[in-house]
């Protein structure tokens, strides 16, 4: 038996494949076993992502442990309550992390666990920050740290947070002390997670605790807030670390009207796209805010950021006029849908999502893509499928920097409590126990191999292999 490796690359796909060639000879038989791959830069971050509530358990002062304890809508065991245990034992999830390859890992600070009460600083607790990111390092991750991921210390809901300017004022104090304490472990920072979806869920929807008003003003007012909010931040954050990235996590799903829906609902997807998908990052590079409520110039705020971040998911269906439910579940026969009617899985509109942001001329990076599947039978093809987006989107030159999955291990899903599981590594919420999913294991193995290669797509979603790398795979020869 006699092994020769060589190396070879063809055209597809508008760019290439670099092909691992293995020849196997024994005796009569011949056969040629081609592994195409699609090959990620070597600085490129392969991440995954998790948000301070939805793991550390026992954030007691926010507005969302309030809301889950009285709202009557989280039964018996759909609590956040000990969550991933994050704050007792985030070490033991971070051995997983670097054991399965990742090199970069995303978490947010918890606003009310830092400053439980205005301006009183819990050192303790800044400290548990630090140990967590510095075992990140140890490891070999990098940070990238959010100041806000949808939750507010219960202090400032009573003051009305983003509904009130004096909430710039606090969001900057909150920012210089945590900077201050952590920013020599923090390479790259994250303002907010996510401000359109808070708007939505928030201020239009019955999903999110409720402000102190609930409506389309409100909501405006509250999203200048935000813009003002993370202005301050990204300055406060440059002067005292230069070298620090800032940007926002940006939701960007593809907003469509419903299929057979008329002409009217496709006027209306798109002025729901310009809300949801451009208002903010336009905002953010023009200083400008263009809106019926609201519209204006908000000081410091044109170019405000380094990078953009990119958290897709799927690819919602609208009607005109609006129903109750202002997403349409009426998908098309074919489409794939993850658990609970939680979304199309649609792996082209990731690629959509970068290249309307190429005009800002940023860095990008894939913050969060993930998808609920308890059983992990649709995990494996969608982790594949959409980082062929991604590789699609390097091919062509787009600075698509990282890839953060979402999530390492099945955490508290909101509104949606433990119903709903995206982790690579499945966790029992009562027990805390862990366990490698499939697509855990498939994860490892392109982070290990900076790839995604055919004979992963074989072991792993065989039923792909035509889509992904096809037509000019030689065939097996046997003689
Ligand atoms: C949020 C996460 C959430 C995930 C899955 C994102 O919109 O940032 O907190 O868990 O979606 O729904």
């Amino acid at each position: 038996m006699m092994w020769c490796e060589g190396l070879e690359v063809f055209e597809g796909f508008g760019r290439c494949y670099v092909l691992d060639f293995c020849c196997v000879f024994w005796r009569y038989r011949v056969s040629f076993v081609v592994k195409a791959k699609m090959i990620f830069p070597p600085d490129f971050l392969w991440g995954t992502a998790m948000s301070a509530h939805q793991v550390e358990g026992n954030n007691k002062n926010n507005d969302w442990w309030t809301w889950e304890q009285d709202n009557g809508r989280f039964p018996p065991h759909q609590q956040s309550g000990l969550a991933c245990n994050w704050w007792q034992n985030a070490e033991a999830d971070l051995d997983r992390a670097a054991e399965m390859g990742v090199n970069a890992h995303r978490i947010s600070i918890e606003w009310s666990r830092v400053e439980p009460e205005p301006s009183v600083f819990d050192q303790e607790a800044l400290a548990r920050y630090r140990q967590i990111l510095l075992a990140m390092h140890e490891r070999g991750i990098e940070p990238m740290v959010a100041l806000h991921h949808f939750t507010n210390p219960m202090w400032l809901v009573e003051k009305g947070d983003f509904g009130s300017e004096i909430v710039v004022d606090y969001f900057q104090r909150y920012t210089a002390k945590v900077v201050a304490e952590l920013g020599d472990l923090v390479p790259k920072w994250l303002t907010f997670n996510e401000p359109m979806v808070y708007f939505f869920l928030r201020y239009l929807s019955d999903d999110f605790p409720a402000p102190a008003q609930r409506g389309l003003r409100p909501g405006f007012m509250a999203v200048n807030n935000m813009l003002r909010c993370h202005a301050a931040a990204y300055h406060t954050i440059k002067a005292s670390r230069p070298d620090a990235q800032v940007g926002v996590a940006k939701n960007m799903p593809v907003f469509q009207g419903a299929p057979g829906s008329g002409q009217l609902s496709k006027w209306w997807a798109k002025r729901v796209d310009w809300l949801f998908n451009e208002s903010w990052l336009e905002s953010m590079e023009t200083g400008k805010v263009k809106r019926p409520f609201g519209s204006g110039v908000i000081k410091n705020l044109a170019g405000s950021y380094d990078f953009i971040g990119i958290n897709y998911y799927t690819r919602f269906y609208v009607k005109f006029p609006p129903g109750k439910e202002f997403i349409s579940r009426d998908w098309g026969e074919d489409a794939v849908v993850s658990d609970g009617d939680y979304g199309e899985v649609y792996p082209s509109g990731l690629y959509q999502a970068i290249k309307r942001v190429i005009k800002y001329n940023k860095p990008i990076y894939i913050t969060e893509n993930g998808v609920p599947d308890q059983a992990d039978s649709l995990r494996p093809s969608f982790l594949l499928t959409h980082l062929r987006e991604v590789w699609r989107a390097i091919s062509f030159c787009f600075p698509v920097m990282g890839y953060y999955h979402w999530s390492l291990v099945d955490n508290f899903e909101w509104d949606r409590g433990w119903t709903q599981r995206f982790g690579l590594i499945e966790m029992n919420p009562e027990t805390q126990e862990r366990m490698m999913r499939d697509s855990g294991r498939l994860y490892q193995e392109i982070c290990q191999d900076y790839a995604v290669s055919s004979d992963m797509v074989a072991r792993y979603a065989p039923s792909l292999l035509p889509e992904l790398f096809p037509g000019d795979m030689p065939k097996i020869v046997t003689k």
